[in-house]
């Protein structure tokens, strides 16, 4: 595993399992997000596509879509999904290996979007700053940007399970027949950075029963609805919807929800 400069520890393991763990393989927002792509015509720009996870459902939807990730593993497993696509899929398709605080991108966008939380692995108001302005620059006059982050739930952020391994998911076997199941722990909680030190954990049992622990391990800064709203007035742009969940529930409506932000980019 490589330690990157933001809060995101790169992993082989992670990029081969993710699609198969059973929370983010039923995670709700696919829709959502390739609604949103149609909604704008295109083209799209995903920061932090991972391995494609939304971005291949927005391209079979006839989107013209580029993914950047910091993550070699993740873009080279989404490359790998691709390849099972139609070629006028992958012909919608650009994926560029990069960093989401400064890249430099054909500036043509009308949708910028950040599923499932890569925002949140930038731990510094700096990097936050660097990366809505880098956004800005590659949106067209109008364009939108979905900022989806989490709500911090407060008994979530303050709960007394530091060190505690919780969270058993459901179990899943992988097509080489390794049983796989995940568990979380929170190592620290820095409450004036607003940064989360967390750990992921696999425990795997390989098909010739030898057992295997594994650690993904990563940093996350939280962020409360009216800090994420000045930081998007300060960047310009004017938040046009606040979402609770993926099927638009209102902010306010469900705890502790997601901060799911769609923002235009402001004139000038
Ligand atoms: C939880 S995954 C989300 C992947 C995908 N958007 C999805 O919804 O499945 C977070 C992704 O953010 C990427 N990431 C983290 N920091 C990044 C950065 N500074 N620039 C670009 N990508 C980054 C990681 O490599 C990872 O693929």
């Amino acid at each position: 595993m490589t330690q990157n400069t933001s809060g995101y520890q790169d992993s082989p393991l992670v990029a081969r399992l993710y699609d198969q763990v059973i929370p983010y393989r039923d995670r709700p927002d696919v829709n959502f997000f390739v609604r949103a792509a149609l909604k704008t015509g295109g083209p799209v720009l995903e920061l932090g596509c991972g391995t494609g996870r939304v971005l291949i459902p927005t391209a079979r939807a006839g989107l013209k879509i580029t993914g950047l990730d910091l993550s070699e593993f993740m873009l080279e497993a989404c490359r790998e999904k691709l390849t099972r696509e139609p070629r006028q899929v992958q012909d919608l398709v650009t994926l560029v290996q990069g960093d989401m605080r400064d890249f430099s991108l054909d500036p043509s966008f009308s949708l910028v979007t950040t599923p499932f939380r890569p925002f949140q692995h930038l731990l510094t108001v700096q990097d936050q700053l660097s990366c809505l302005d880098c956004i800005r620059r590659h949106l067209v006059p109008g364009g939108i940007l979905i900022l989806d982050i989490f709500n911090p739930s407060l008994q979530g952020i303050t709960a007394d399970n530091l060190g505690e391994e919780v969270g058993a998911e459901p179990e899943f076997i992988t097509p080489e027949g390794i049983k796989v199941q995940r568990f979380n722990k929170s190592i620290a909680r820095d409450h004036f950075s607003q940064v989360l030190d967390v750990e992921l954990i696999y425990y795997l049992v390989h098909p010739d029963g030898r057992k295997e622990r594994q650690v993904h391990a990563f940093q996350m800064r939280y962020l409360f609805r009216y800090e994420a709203e000045h930081l998007l007035a300060r960047c310009g742009y004017d938040v046009i919807e606040l979402y609770s969940d993926y099927d638009k529930s209102p902010f306010g409506s469900l705890y502790p929800g997601e901060l799911i932000f769609l923002a235009k980019k402001t004139a000038g």
